[in-house]
């Protein structure tokens, strides 16, 4: 397995400490669409996510010991007649039509899973989405409604909150979590993103914490990680100390970051060849025609990402049994 190693070393003064970061960029076989819903599997020391926007939805996974890659087809068709049907059982289904996707799902530490919904023009004007949790003994339950989209979500067990990326919105919000019912409730932004007037160049994609209370989110079209450090966290006094870091990455269509590797401090991020305009959910690079396409395009597009540093530690995903 060949290894591009994009090496910047970045120093960033946090807290008197001098922390670097190592970016490895890891080509897929088939670069991914649109990368997204990483999830680091700590029993079996590798990374999964998927890519739902190629020809054929796909799931994909690193295997951090031996670096293989390798992605699988998700066959979900059933002929009536067929003897062929490879999907056995459907655990559950939400407004099932062709303009209804289910987005990140995150479990929270009881294995309870998490997902919002969003339709085909993604933060278009009329996006007013739910997100819903899963078990096998609660069922289906929707946990909040009225936000444009949900994509990222991470919970901090130890102070019993969600947190919760609005894309569309460019805001991170903070919700109480209920262990016990899984119920989501007081949804206060955080944190908002700036965005330069006009058409925003980049869009906050995915969303992860560390045991700090950092932020990580892929800068989509922006070609960055971004690290937060929200000031006044719980909703007291705003922005006010609040501040951005970026760790530049080899490619701009960055997706969503998890932490994962046996240290639980490698930040494994997916990325995208597919630049989507998420106000329309068009392709702003597939269909040449309509784009006078400048967008600098890299080897490194579509490959997942992985930023190595040791002073940080992620919080593990927590693996769900669906059925
Ligand atoms: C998508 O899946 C179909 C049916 O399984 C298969 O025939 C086709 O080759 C797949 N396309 C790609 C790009 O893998
Ligand atoms: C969004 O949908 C919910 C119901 O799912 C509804 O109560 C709310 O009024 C809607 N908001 C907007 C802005 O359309
Ligand atoms: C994990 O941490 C140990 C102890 O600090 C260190 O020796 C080792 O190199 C780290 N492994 C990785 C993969 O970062």
């Amino acid at each position: 397995m060949q290894f591009f190693i994009f090496s910047i070393v970045l120093l960033v003064t946090l807290q008197k400490e001098v922390l670097s970061y190592k970016v490895t960029s890891i080509p897929m076989d088939v670069p991914s669409k649109v990368g997204y819903s990483p999830h680091w599997d700590a029993e079996y020391e590798r990374l999964l996510f998927a890519d739902q926007y190629g020809q054929n939805a796909t799931i994909c996974q690193f295997d951090y010991r031996t670096c293989k890659t390798f992605c699988a087809t998700v066959v979900v068709k059933w002929e009536k007649d067929s003897k062929t049907a490879c999907v056995t059982k459907e655990i559950f289904s939400l407004n099932a039509d062709d303009s209804n996707y289910m987005d990140t799902a995150t479990a929270d530490c009881t294995g309870r899973l998490y997902f919002g919904t969003y339709g085909t023009e993604i933060c278009g004007s009329t996006a007013n989405n739910s997100l819903y949790s899963y078990s096998p003994k609660e069922g289906v339950q929707e946990v909040l409604t009225g936000y444009k989209s949900c994509f990222g979500l991470a919970f901090n067990a130890d102070t019993n909150k969600c947190y919760f990326m609005d894309t569309c919105s460019y805001s991170i919000s903070e919700l109480d979590w209920c262990r016990k019912t899984g119920k989501l409730s007081n949804s206060r932004v955080i944190f908002k993103f700036d965005v330069a007037p006009g058409a925003p160049s980049y869009m906050p994609f995915g969303l992860c914490i560390d045991s700090m209370n950092n932020f990580y989110s892929g800068s989509y079209g922006g070609g960055s990680l971004l690290k937060v450090k929200v000031g006044g966290l719980s909703g007291e006094k705003g922005d006010k100390c609040s501040s951005v870091e970026e760790i530049h990455t080899p490619t701009m269509l960055i997706g969503c970051p998890t932490f994962g590797g046996p240290n639980m401090t490698d930040i494994f991020v997916t990325s995208s060849t597919l630049f989507l305009d998420f106000n329309t959910g068009k392709s702003l690079n597939e269909n040449l025609e309509c784009t006078k396409n400048t967008f600098p395009q890299a080897k490194e597009d579509g490959s997942l990402l992985k930023i190595e540093q040791n002073v940080l530690k992620g919080v593990a995903g927590t693996s769900v049994s669906l059925c």
